[in-house]
């Protein structure tokens, strides 16, 4: 069932464009901008009566928890928490029924997960689930869900249920938007068409990337540690980027906020560190532009201390290309959207990083793909 792909976890990175086409399908109009969410047993007027959200999710799920949070603030105005879902039910949350609770799992069966969810509940929130299995502990428990249609996910390494959790996530912060009025109908149309035109990206970008991936790992494949910086909501892709890399091939790897390099992290860089860095922009976002120029000084100093710098950047960008060694080129699209595009290439890098070191790519030493325990 590998369809002539020599790992599940390749097969389903090349599903990406996809799995985000059908986590969109039949709920977002290209006519009106406007997004349904059905299985929603959640009114209209409670979306418009909660407070703010608390998301709850482990690993990359976690990590799609922290860009959803962008989302969700940006566009909905609405606070947003997000907790590992192993520590939420243990720190004692303090109870408040007008927030609702958010839980995001490939699986739908991951016992902290599941705690979460039952905390959340006894304290008096409706539940929301972003879930790729219809059916699961999960859905079952939630008063409303949204279907991430990524299809079966057979690597335990999370891909394309990742991008198709922020894509999910995306449509969810939108639909809030628009039913709290913090976005006019011409952005919402705006929003949808960038949404439309990102499959026809990740194609793009699993047509022209792969090879190059394929040369990082032969340069950088026996480095001892990595480092993977982004700011904003590049942030949580710089963190699922090391992950990936320490899931697949036993590589430690961080990931870090660029700004916070200069507070420790930087005594770590020398010639031998690879430092992954998220440097993308939207340019017709200010505050986008503004946290890209951050980051450029935050890769200077990484270069001034010898690190090996691999940039994730937008096509064009060539200023970049002078500044760091190498330079992995993406499209341009909203700021918000971005990450879906920027996880690609770090998905194949750790892929064919994993393959050159003989690792075992679709089970990982130690690791399951759905953890019921807690
Ligand atoms: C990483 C990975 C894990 C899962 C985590 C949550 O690649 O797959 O970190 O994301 O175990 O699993 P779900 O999403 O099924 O709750």
């Amino acid at each position: 069932e590998k369809a002539g792909y020599k790992h599940f976890m390749l097969k389903e990175i090349d599903e990406q464009p996809r799995a985000v086409r059908d986590t969109t399908l039949g709920r977002v109009s290209l006519d009106t901008g406007k997004v349904f969410l059905p299985d929603m047993k959640i009114t209209d007027d409670e979306f418009r009566a909660a407070t703010g959200i608390t998301i709850a999710a482990c690993g990359t799920s976690w990590h799609a928890g922290l860009a959803g949070k962008f989302m969700i603030e940006r566009l909905a105005r609405l606070p947003v928490d997000v907790d590992y879902a192993s520590e939420y039910r243990y720190r004692d949350p303090i109870p408040n029924p007008s927030e609702l609770g958010l839980l995001i799992t490939q699986s739908g069966e991951t016992a902290d997960t599941i705690a979460a969810q039952q905390e959340l509940i006894a304290k008096g929130s409706k539940t929301l689930a972003i879930c790729n299995v219809v059916g699961s502990a999960v859905t079952r428990l939630a008063a409303g869900v949204i279907t991430t249609n990524a299809g079966p996910e057979i690597g335990v390494a999370s891909t394309k249920a990742f991008t198709a959790q922020l894509t999910a996530l995306f449509t969810l912060a939108l639909h809030l938007a628009q039913v709290r009025s913090t976005v006019t109908p011409e952005q919402s149309l705006h929003l949808v068409t960038e949404l439309a035109a990102v499959p026809g990206k990740i194609e793009t970008i699993l047509r022209s990337v792969d090879d190059q991936c394929c040369d990082l790992a032969k340069i950088y494949g026996n480095a001892r540690d990595f480092l993977f910086l982004g700011r904003g909501i590049h942030y949580p892709i710089a963190l699922e980027g090391a992950l990936k890399l320490k899931e697949i091939s036993y590589i430690h790897a961080e990931g870090y906020p660029a700004g916070e390099m200069k507070h420790g992290p930087n005594a770590l860089i020398d010639e031998s560190l690879p430092v992954v860095c998220i440097a993308t922009q939207d340019p017709t976002d200010p505050s986008s532009v503004l946290k890209y120029e951050k980051t450029l000084s935050n890769i200077q100093e990484v270069t001034a201390r010898s690190g090996r710098v691999i940039a994730i950047a937008i096509e064009g960008d060539e200023h970049i290309g002078q500044l760091v060694e190498h330079v992995i080129y993406i499209p341009q699209s909203h700021e918000l959207l971005l990450p879906i595009l920027e996880v690609v290439p770090l998905q194949l890098l750790a892929y064919h990083i994993a393959v050159r070191r003989g690792c075992d790519v679709d089970q990982p030493r130690n690791l399951a793909k759905s953890v019921t325990v807690e």
